[in-house]
This record gives structure tokens, sequence and C-alpha cells, in this order.
């Protein structure tokens, strides 16, 4: 386990998936009963973007200062609304900003009928976590592999809620793994939103994850993508996705204003682009 979530914190992939999980952490505060949100891969919670490590990729200057700086339209502003909510503030000076990675951002969302339980395998950034979520009756945190713990959460006594799973993708099943654990998860839960976040650095292992999901007949899902540059195998990150089961209803429309605002606004290169697509498979009829 070399990942370390505090190097790329705020980055162009943090923006999207952030935002968006802000966005149905909204949509799901939208009916009063409590809701659970489960973090399988949390990681640190929050970092210093003049810290360190953040400071030795800086790819946060190319991530949440360039949103930050970006003039929004209304439409714009309603949709990142959230985001900015979770993050405690639309950062005034990014130099100074200690960013709010997916349990302190949904810690910050949640309501006090709502729960959330956070798994952290690295020991430093359970400990970490466990600081920087502070004391918090509406929060678990388990320092354990969060493929194995989900099974025994599922289905959460709210019956409500979202998953997100969001591994380092260090080893190279990551694919089947998450494939894997969402298949397991699904039977046990099949109404629960979950989200499983991924990086493009190549396509052809995106597109077979996408083809063995569609092949599950999985009813709902939903991809979407944001890229920044070419893709290069060789060169730094520059594209990501983002699966969702079970998308909030209002989420594919989102989706289709957010993700064309968000790959212009994050482009390193020419042109960015996004993708917003449903995942179907046949099914018998
Ligand atoms: C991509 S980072 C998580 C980022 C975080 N979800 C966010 O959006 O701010 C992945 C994290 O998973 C942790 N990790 C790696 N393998 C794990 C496992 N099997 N179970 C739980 N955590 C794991 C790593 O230590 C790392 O902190």
């Amino acid at each position: 386990m070399n990942y370390r979530h505090s190097y790329h914190a705020g980055n162009f992939a943090d923006v999207f998936k952030h935002a968006l999980l802000a966005l149905m952490l909204d949509y799901l505060k939208r009916k009063e009963g409590g809701f659970r949100y489960i973090d399988t891969h949390a990681g640190p919670g929050l970092i210093d973007l003049a810290g360190d490590e953040a400071s030795r990729t800086g790819e946060w200057r190319d991530g949440i200062a360039r949103l930050a700086q970006a003039d929004l339209d209304a439409r714009q502003q309603d949709l990142l609304a959230p985001y900015f909510a979770g993050l405690g503030g639309k950062p005034v000076d990014e130099k100074s900003f200690i960013y709010g990675g997916s349990p302190c951002l949904a810690q910050n969302l949640l309501r006090p009928q709502d729960r959330l339980t956070l798994c952290e395998l690295h020991p430093e950034d359970a400990r970490r976590l466990e600081r920087n979520i502070g004391r918090d009756n509406r929060v678990r945190l388990l320092q354990e592999n969060g493929y194995r713990a989900l099974k025994g959460l599922l289905p959460p006594p709210e019956r409500r809620g979202l998953v997100l799973i969001d591994p380092p993708f260090e080893s190279r099943d990551e694919f089947e793994a998450m494939e894997q654990a969402l298949v397991t998860a699904w039977k046990k839960w099949p109404t629960g939103i979950y989200a499983l976040w991924y990086p493009v650095k190549e396509i052809r292992p995106v597109a077979q994850f996408i083809e063995r999901l569609a092949a599950r007949n999985i009813p709902r899902i939903l991809r979407l993508e944001i890229a920044v540059d070419m893709i290069r195998t060789d060169g730094p990150l520059a594209a990501t996705g983002l699966v969702i089961v079970n998308p909030p209803y209002l989420l594919a429309e989102a989706a289709r204003d957010l993700l064309p605002f968000l790959a212009r606004v994050l482009a390193r290169g020419p042109g960015g682009s996004f993708l917003v697509s449903e995942v179907t498979g046949e099914r018998p009829a």
C-alpha cells in the first residue's frame, strides 16, 4: 500500500468525483428519513494543500484552484453548491486551503439523522482520518479492508443510501475486485446507490470493465467520464470516470450540464471532453 491520497487531493479527478458525490448526497437529503453513507476507501479526510505532500505534486492547481477561479452561471452555481458547501465554502485562497476528501465532505453535508461508515486500511491514513473526523456520533470508523467489510454492512438499517468505492488502483486486478465487490453488494442490497470511481489510464481495461458490468444485468447503471487531455499510458492521468448504479433520477440531466463545464475548465490541452451514457446489457425479454 504505497498510495497516499494527500499527494493528489483536489486534482481534476477529485473535483469530478467530489462534485458528483456531493450532488448525489444532496439528492438523498430531499427525503426527510435518514440514510447511510459508506466509504470503502475513505483516505485521510482533510488535506492541507500547502502541506508537503500536496505541494510536492501541486495537482490541485489544475483542479480545485481552476474551479475556484472560474465564472459560474446560475445553473453551474446550483450544481456545484453542495460541493462547495461540503468543502466549507468556495476556496478564496487555494494556497492556504484545507481540502476535504470524500469522508469529510460527506460529514459536512449529512444531517443529524444520517449515518456514515468509513473504511480506511492504511494505518497512518486511518489515524489521520480519526483525528480529522473528531467526535461525531453519526460516524463509525473501521480500519479494515473496505471490500471485505462492505458485505457485512449491507443492507444498512436505514435502507437508503450511497456506497462510494474509491480504491487506489495500485493492483492490476482492481477493476475485477471492484466489479466483484459491486456484484456481491448489489445482491445483498439491490436498491442502494453505488458509485465506483476509476482512472482512465488506458481505454481498453475501462471498456472491458464496462462490458462486464453490462453483462451482469444490473438494471440501472450510469457511466460518467471527463478527459482533460489526451490519454497517454506514459503521461499523467488525463481522464477519469464514475459508474453509478441506481443513480438519483436527476443525476444524468445534471451531469449533462455539469460535465461539459468541468471538462472545459479543467482541460490541460486544447479540448476537454465528457461522457454521459447508460450501461445496458442484454436482458431476457
Ligand atoms: C483513492 S484514495 C481514497 C480517496 C477518498 N475516497 C477521497 O475521495 O477523498 C484510496 C484509499 O484507500 C486506502 N486503501 C487501500 N486499500 C484499501 C482497502 N482494501 N480497504 C480500505 N482502504 C484501502 C488507501 O490507503 C487510500 O487512502
